[in-house]
This record gives structure tokens, sequence and C-alpha cells, in this order.
């Protein structure tokens, strides 16, 4: 038989390991034959893992003491973490979200990752429209913003502008900046070492996430009536299947695809058959907000 996905014995990192999403991909990936490096703030369940690493992906040094306990090659990466922002701030959304992603890359993933590697990250359909002119527009500071001091400072000062702003548009926020993101990586980590970078953005999934987006939508019944074609949630198992494909030998011809697995919701979206519910600006949303105050 043959290994067409490509990952036995190869050095595998998944942050993000001990739940949900990050927790399946982990599982596979080991039954793969990988040496799969977990990284989460909590311990990880899943049998056979070369190695865990508890680290905050809200602090710089607990990152860079992560990394120093992580292969100086690795395969593949996965940046699977993330918050929904429903009991975090605005700083420590974005932070976990986005400014860790990009800190890793840019100051370990661009030296570790080998020639032909990939990275995959987990953003969210929450982060649609990133492409959108205006949308794009807000988002070009903090993509092009600098390091993680100058990123906190641009978020700070963002945040200053329009008094608190709530975790959950920060979400939306960090999943969008991760996608301008990933799309601005494709060149350079291509011209690097033929790096590959591509973006998972789920739908509604059955993880240890949903309940604090239950709580955000004012209850379960209205999460699940939001479902679409497919009728259901997604498991976190479906979220972990595509993560498998994009990260592998499988999708060699493949960076910079921001791949929607919703059943279809997005594309009903731009189609136009379905009510386009994100092409919004956040700084609309918090002048309009800001006005009706
Ligand atoms: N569940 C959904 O409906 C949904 C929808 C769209 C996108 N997402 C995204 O999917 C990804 C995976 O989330 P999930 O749904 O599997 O949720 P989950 O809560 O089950 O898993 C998230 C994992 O990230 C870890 N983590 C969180 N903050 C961390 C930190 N500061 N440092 C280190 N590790 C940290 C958690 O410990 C946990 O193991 C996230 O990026 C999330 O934003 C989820």
């Amino acid at each position: 038989m043959s290994d067409y996905f490509g990952y036995a014995g190869k050095t595998v990192v998944v942050t993000g390991a001990a739940s949900g999403m990050g927790r399946a991909l982990s599982e596979m990936l080991v039954d793969l034959g990988a040496d799969v490096y977990a990284l989460d703030r909590v311990e990880s369940p899943v049998a056979g893992l070369a190695k865990v690493v508890i680290a905050n992906l809200g602090e710089r040094a607990s990152i860079d003491q992560a990394f120093a306990q992580l292969p100086a090659q690795i395969d593949a990466f996965f940046g699977v973490a993330g918050i929904s922002g429903v009991h975090s701030s605005f700083l420590e959304t974005l932070t976990v979200n986005f400014i860790a992603n990009k800190y890793v890359t840019d100051t370990y993933l661009t030296d570790r990752l080998v020639e032909n590697g990939s990275a995959t990250f987990v953003t969210s359909n929450g982060g649609v429209r990133w492409e959108v002119p205006t949308v794009r527009e807000e988002l070009v500071p903090f993509v092009r913003g600098g390091g993680w001091d100058d990123l906190v400072r641009i978020s700070e000062e963002y945040e200053a502008e329009f008094g608190t702003i709530p975790g959950s548009l920060g979400y939306i926020l960090s999943k969008r900046l991760l996608n301008l993101w990933i799309a601005e990586q494709v060149s350079p980590l291509a011209d690097l070492r033929k790096i590959r970078i591509n973006a998972v953005l789920p739908a509604m999934t059955v993880s240890g996430m949903l309940p604090e987006f239950a709580e955000m939508k004012g209850g379960q019944e209205k999460v699940e009536a939001e479902v679409g074609p497919a009728g259901r949630l997604a498991e976190s198992i479906e979220m972990a299947r595509v993560l498998t494909f994009l990260g592998s030998d499988l999708a060699g011809y493949v960076s910079g695809v921001h791949l929607s697995v919703d059943y279809g919701m997005n594309a009903l979206e731009i189609a136009g058959l379905s009510p386009d519910r994100l092409s919004w600006t956040l700084r609309g949303v918090l002048a309009r907000q800001a006005a009706a105050a």
C-alpha cells in the first residue's frame, strides 16, 4: 500500500492538540506514522505523541520556552489553537489567534520548516470577506505591522480609539487577519524553501469551543438553526481530515488556499443565494455602536 499522505517518519507540530480539532488531527497524524509534537496550554490525552509541550500562546516568553523544546527541523506545522473571545479581552483574543501565529512563523518556522514543508492554520468561516477591499484596508496595518510588541501596540491603539471592544469582535478580526496574512506569506515562503501555507475555515463544529459560541449566540438552538445545507454541526474529525490533507504530500501544489469547510454555506453567500453576513468593516460596526450609545 502506498503512503500517499507522506507523513510516515515526518516531524509534525500541532498547536491546540489537547481538544477538539487539534486533538482529532493529532490522533490521525500519529496513526499515519508521523512524530507528532503537541503544543497546548494543557496536557493532551492523545496516545503515541512524540512529546507534549505545555505553553501559553498568549505569552511570547512561553512560546520561546516551548520552541526551545521542539525539533530544529519541522516537516509540517499545524496552527490549530485558538480562543473564541467570549471570555477573553480583545487584546488577548488577537494575541492568541493572530499575533502568536505570526510570531511563531516569523521567529521559528522560517528557520525550521524544511524544503517542501507546510504550514496550515485553522482560521474560521467567521473570517471570510477578508479580501473585500474595505475590510482588507483595515487589516493591512496589523498584518504588515511588525513584530510582537508592534502588534500589541497597534491593537491597544485600536481599542483606545473605540473604548473596550468585545473579545468576540476581536475573534472575527483575528481570523480575518490570519486569512490575509496567510495570503501574503505564499510568495515569501515559496521563495524561501518551497514551503506551502494554507488555511482551513471551519463552520460551527462540535469541540471544546462550541459552548462558548452557543453562549454568544444565545443558546445551542440558535447555533443549530444556522447549520445550512449539511443539516447538522460539523465534527472535529471532519476538520482534522481536511487539515491532514492540506499539510500532506497529496496537496503538494496547494498553497494560499482558504478552504471553507462549511458544507457550502460560504458558496451560497458568494452566489447571492444566502444573505452576505460578513462584509462589514469592524471600524463601521464600532462607529455605529458608538453613535447609538
Ligand atoms: N468550534 C468551532 O465552532 C470553530 C469554528 C470556527 C473556527 N474554530 C477554530 O478552530 C480552532 C480549534 O478550536 P476547537 O474548536 O477545536 O476548540 P477547542 O477549545 O476544543 O480547542 C482549542 C485548543 O486550543 C488550546 N488553546 C487555547 N488557548 C491556548 C493558548 N493560549 N495557548 C495554548 N493553547 C491554547 C486549548 O487548550 C484547546 O486544546 C480554533 O482556532 C478556533 O478558533 C472553531
